[in-house]
Order: structure tokens, then sequence, then C-alpha cells
């Protein structure tokens, strides 16, 4: 099948990282019969500087036009950017799988799927300032709530059964009140066990017993959070990829920001963006019933198992590889799972 990417290579390790994806992008096209035809956009930092707009009309209309979006990290003006992207395209599933793998040092074995919900909350953005007082609206709707409790479900069905719905409904009894109730309402329908725990005693937890969640159910803000922290347990933000998926259009990008401290320098670790393409391929798999994406997404989930064991890894990760050298190697072992089936 042939696929209509929009590609936003983003700031900082943004186009690095990209590059080292794009490796493994080309490598898929030879190796199965997909192609794509990759237009690339302006997004973030860059694009505000140069064109006066971090999310231009034809960025926008590019994503809502194409069979799946890339991005990389933007910087400050992510706000602009990504959060927009989220909230006008209706993305509203931010999937961002934690799994610790052998070869990289983790801070505890963690296999779990932080399943955010991704238009609503205080990154609504309605802030204001009045005489010395700011004031941020935080929205929570029941539709909101209703439908990203569906897509945990969905996920929970597909691995442990178990999903753990995080809020704060004690002290923010309106909107995470209604988190809450919505969402162990609609838990409550597909035979799942469910329970809950307050956003503070979930990041303590989530130290503690990593190996104990499957999927964790999460109003927007608080995902944010948990999800650096679930990747920092897993072995790093350079491994976290993540999935916005909406109705019909659709997003993948590295959980993490631009890295500024390390741009420039090559030695960014691309596995986020490289992960992020896999559950691109899966996602179009599933939803055009694509068998070759399918077998796409599982031959480079594989080869990044076998890389991280083998340790083709940037410095990050204990490693010595630049970030096209783990591209380019990962591109050759997609190949090489191919041919040896
Ligand atoms: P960050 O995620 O960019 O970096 C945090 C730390 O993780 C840094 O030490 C960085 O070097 C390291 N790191 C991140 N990705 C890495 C990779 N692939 N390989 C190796 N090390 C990696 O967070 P920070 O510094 O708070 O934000 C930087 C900028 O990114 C900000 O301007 C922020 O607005 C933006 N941002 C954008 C996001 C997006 O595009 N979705 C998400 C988060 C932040
Ligand atoms: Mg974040």
């Amino acid at each position: 099948m042939k696929y209509r990417i929009a590609w936003m290579k983003g700031d900082g390790i943004g186009p690095e990282i990209s590059d080292a994806a794009l490796e493994v992008l080309n490598s898929i096209q030879e190796s199965y019969p997909i192609s794509f035809d990759i237009i690339f956009y302006d997004l973030g930092d860059a694009s505000k500087a140069k064109r006066g707009s971090a999310l231009p009309d034809d960025t926008i209309d590019g994503i809502r036009s194409s069979d799946a979006a890339i991005k990389g990290p933007v910087g400050e003006s992510a706000f602009e950017s990504i959060v927009a992207i989220r909230q006008k395209l209706d993305l509203y599933a931010n999937i961002r799988p934690a799994r610790s793998y052998e070869g990289v040092p983790n801070a505890g074995k963690i296999d779990a799927v932080i399943v955010r919900e991704n238009t609503e909350d205080l990154y609504k953005g309605i802030e204001f300032e009045v005489q010395g007082v700011a004031t941020s609206l935080r929205i929570i709707s029941e539709r909101a709530t209703r439908r990203i409790a569906r897509v945990a479900a969905s996920y929970a069905a597909k691995r442990r059964k178990h999903v753990t719905v995080v809020h704060k409904a004690n002290v923010l009894r309106i909107s995470d009140g209604l988190f809450r109730r919505v969402a162990l309402e609609e838990l409550g329908q597909y035979g799942l066990t469910v329970d809950e725990k307050y956003v503070d005693a979930m990041s303590m937890a989530l130290i503690r017993n990593p190996s104990d969640f499957d999927v964790i159910l999460t109003p927007n803000v608080y995902g944010d959070i948990l999800s650096d922290e679930a990747s920092q347990i897993a072995g790093g933000l350079g491994f976290a990829a993540s999935a916005n998926i909406g109705d019909p259009n659709s997003l993948f990008e590295p959980v993490h920001g631009s890295a500024p401290d390390i741009a420039g320098k090559g030695i960014a670790n691309p596995y986020s963006m490289i992960m992020s393409i896999s559950m691109m391929l899966n996602h179009l798999g599933i939803s055009r019933s694509d068998s070759d994406a399918l077998r796409a997404s599982e031959s480079i989930s594989s080869a990044v198992e076998k890389s991280i064991k083998g340790g083709i890894l940037t410095p990050d990760a204990g490693g010595r590889l630049t970030t096209l050298e783990v591209g380019k190697e990962l591109a050759k072992r997609v190949k090489e799972f191919v041919q040896t089936g």
C-alpha cells in the first residue's frame, strides 16, 4: 500500500533523530510492498522564526490530508504547535508505552502503557491574569473522559486486562470527580480489573512497584508528567515513543522535548523516533487492515529489541554510537529480519 506521510523534523535534536529514523523508514520501503510519499512541513520554534508561525496553515492542512504524521520534538513553542495540533485535529488519545529493555539500565522492570486524554484539562490553555491574579480553567468533559476510557479498555483487553485510573478527586472534587466517575463507569463494562490511585501516590507507586502497572488511564496533565517518570524508570526518555490518535488523523512522536542541551552534537538517542515509526505502522496496519504494515512494525520492534541488547546505543544509554550510526544499524537489521524471517 502507499501512504502519504506528513513529517515535521522540529527543533533541537528533532532533525538529527528524524534523519536516523528516515534510514529505517527507507529500509521498510525497500523490504515490504509499502511505499511512503513523505512530505516535510515546518513546525515549532524554527518555523516561528522563519515564517512567523509555529504551526503554519500548510502544515496543519498537510497533517490533515496525510495517512499519518510523524514529528520530531519542538522547543518553546510546544503550546502553539503540538498542543494546538492535538486539539485542532482532535487527536484525543495519547498512547505512551513505557517498557524496560534488556541491555539498558533501568530503575525497575516496567511494561505499562499510559493512556492519556489529549485534548482537555489545563492544556486547553484558557488562562488569564487580572490585577496580579492568574487563573487557568480546567476543562474535563464526560464525552472526552468516556472515549479515552474506552481506548484504555481496548488496550487492556489486549494486555493484562487491568487498568489503573489516576486522579485527585479527593481535592479536585468536581473536575477529577467527573473523570473518576465516568472512567470507572465506562471501564466497568468490559470484564477488566480496575483500580484507582491519587496522582501523588501514583508517582510514588510507579517508582516503588513499576511492574504492578499495566494500563494507566489519566487526564491530560497527569499523563504528561507520569509518562516522563515512567520513561525514566524504563531506561530514559531517549527510548520513549508515543502515538496521538484521533479519527481519522494520527500523529506519532517521541515523548521528550527538543533536548537543547545535547542538540547539534549527533549524540541524541533516536530510538524514541524509530519506535514512533513502529507505532505508526502498527496503527496503519490495524486501521487499514494492511498485514504488510503490521509485519513492518514487528520487524522494527524486533530489530530494536535485538539492537538494544547488542549494545547499539548512544551515550545517554551507555553506548558509543552516534545518532545516525544507530539509525543505519537499525535499517540494516530491519532488512536482515525480513530476509531471515
Ligand atoms: P527534554 O525532554 O527536551 O529533555 C530532558 C532531558 O532528557 C535532557 O537532559 C535531554 O538531553 C534528555 N533527552 C531528551 N531526549 C533525549 C534523547 N532522544 N536522547 C538523549 N537524551 C535525551 O525536556 P526539556 O529540556 O524540559 O525541554 C526542552 C524543550 O522541549 C522545551 O522548549 C519544551 O517546551 C520542549 N518540549 C517539547 C515537547 C514536544 O515536542 N512534544 C515535549 C516536551 C518538551
Ligand atoms: Mg511532556
